[in-house]
């Protein structure tokens, strides 16, 4: 039988031949040739060389328009002026020493100002660092160990976060944190309620994005998070937002557009100006846990935590990011997430978006996308579709995430969008054989 795919991978493997050269000789220092699960993708990923603007150019040449910004956090896009003055400002007097430093105060300050659950912050290196520390901070604070969490849900690579509701994948986890983690669906109420019936007793805190956007973007249908809010309050335990992506989609975070405020709240990404960077913060009395003037304080250190060049680069990556300005790629967002939809009407391919401003999500299917379970049976279902749709678009000059995770930077304008929706629509032609294939073999 002809692969139906066969198309889309040639045309791949001779436009990206200094990659493919590059990985090979990566695969002898970085396993897989690779230093992050989350960009590796078959048969091998592209080796960026540099970024400038809406553009990422790799090792052969190939310009593509990105709508990955690095996982969300170039929310500027790549090398923005004003980012990189900031940065260059601060270059010739040092990176760190060993102090607090005045340009941790004045992020801190803004991001105080802006999202309305931190009263105190403390920064980390990463987002990951953020959760793990929100989540201690929680469990110091109740006295409590048990987290819930959100099946299918994602924040970040440490054991707390890395563990899923499927323990044997979890190699290298402790199994003993398996036990402290109560696993509940995005989007049903019922089953948090039934999850703290069962364990308030030893529930520390309920975490979760309040959309989740490695999740596939399900919405949060109307009155779930207000529902969170209310269960934790009635059982006493605290609601922690991972706003590590989701803080784009207001200057407040997603907490202040849904009105929902949570006690703690995990950041990264857009706070670090396109540098290393995670925070933690919430209610005053939780997180002065973390002074060191308190007996029994938490200890939080990290070398680099607070870096002088994070902070000047993301105190002007906040600043650019004003409220017009991310009404602006919201609206970016609608018109993306609109025009994905129509091309796979008009292509005649089962498949729609779930999107909440400039986010986006692909699913190939038309059913309902409400939680992580029915967006992982969606593509369960599909087998290779979206990643050929995901190699066509790189062939035809668009940087995505292979999951089908689209994001808008603030350098982007409607004609980037129009150019998006088209080599979207294109791609799709590329897959129709395998697509059709899929419907032959009643795949769907
Ligand atoms: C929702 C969420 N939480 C936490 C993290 C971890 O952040 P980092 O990669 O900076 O450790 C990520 C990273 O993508 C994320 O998407």
């Amino acid at each position: 039988m002809i692969d139906p795919s066969r198309h889309i991978l040639d045309a791949f493997r001779s436009r990206t031949k200094k990659s493919a050269i590059l990985n090979q000789r990566a695969q002898a220092v970085l396993p897989g040739g690779d230093t992050r699960s989350g960009v590796f993708f078959s048969p091998y990923p592209v080796y960026m060389t540099h970024g400038a603007g809406t553009q990422v150019t790799d090792v052969d040449g190939n310009v593509y328009l990105d709508f990955l910004n690095n996982y969300t956090s170039l929310v500027h896009g790549h090398a923005h002026p004003t980012l990189l003055a900031a940065a260059r400002e601060q270059l010739p007097h040092g990176s760190v020493y060993a102090s607090p430093l005045t340009g941790q105060i004045e992020l801190a300050e803004l991001i105080c100002t802006r999202v309305p659950g931190v009263q105190l912050l403390r920064f980390t290196h990463s987002g990951s660092e953020a959760t793990g520390m929100a989540m201690r901070a929680a469990r110091a604070y109740t006295g409590r160990d048990d987290i819930i969490r959100m099946s299918g849900s994602y924040h970040g690579s440490h054991d707390w976060a890395g563990a899923s509701c499927d323990p044997d994948r979890d190699r290298g986890i402790a199994a003993g944190i398996h036990q402290h983690i109560h696993w509940v669906p995005y989007n049903d109420l019922v089953e948090a309620e039934r999850a703290l019936e069962a364990h308030s007793a030893t529930t520390a805190a309920i975490v979760l994005e309040p959309v989740p956007n490695s999740g596939g973007i399900p919405v949060p249908l109307p009155g779930y998070l207000s529902g969170l809010r209310a269960l934790a309050d009635r059982f006493n335990v605290l609601l922690v937002f991972d706003e590590v992506v989701t803080l784009r989609l207001h200057e407040g975070g997603y907490q202040k557009l849904s009105g929902v405020t949570p006690d703690l709240t995990a950041m990264g990404k857009i706070i670090g100006g396109g540098y290393a960077v995670g925070a933690f913060g919430g209610r005053r009395e939780i997180m002065q846990q973390y002074d060191p003037r308190t007996p029994g304080a938490i200890m939080q250190s990290g070398t680099f935590n607070g870096h002088a060049i994070t902070t000047a680069a993301g105190m002007a990556s906040l600043r650019l990011l004003d409220q017009p300005a991310i009404d602006r790629i919201n609206a970016l967002g609608d018109r993306l997430a609109q025009g994905f939809d129509e091309a796979f009407v008009e292509a005649g391919i089962p498949g729609k978006t779930s999107h909440v401003g400039s986010l986006i999500q692909v699913h190939w299917h038309a059913g309902p996308v409400n939680n992580m379970e029915e967006i992982g049976a969606g593509f369960a279902a599909v087998g290779q579709l979206p990643y050929m749709h995901h190699l066509a678009l790189m062939n035809r000059g668009l940087f995505s995430a292979a999951r089908g995770e689209f994001c808008i930077s603030t350098v982007m304008e409607s004609t980037d969008i129009d150019r998006a929706v088209m080599l979207f629509s294109e791609a799709l032609q590329d897959v129709k054989p395998l697509a059709a294939q899929l419907s032959e073999s009643g795949a769907r």
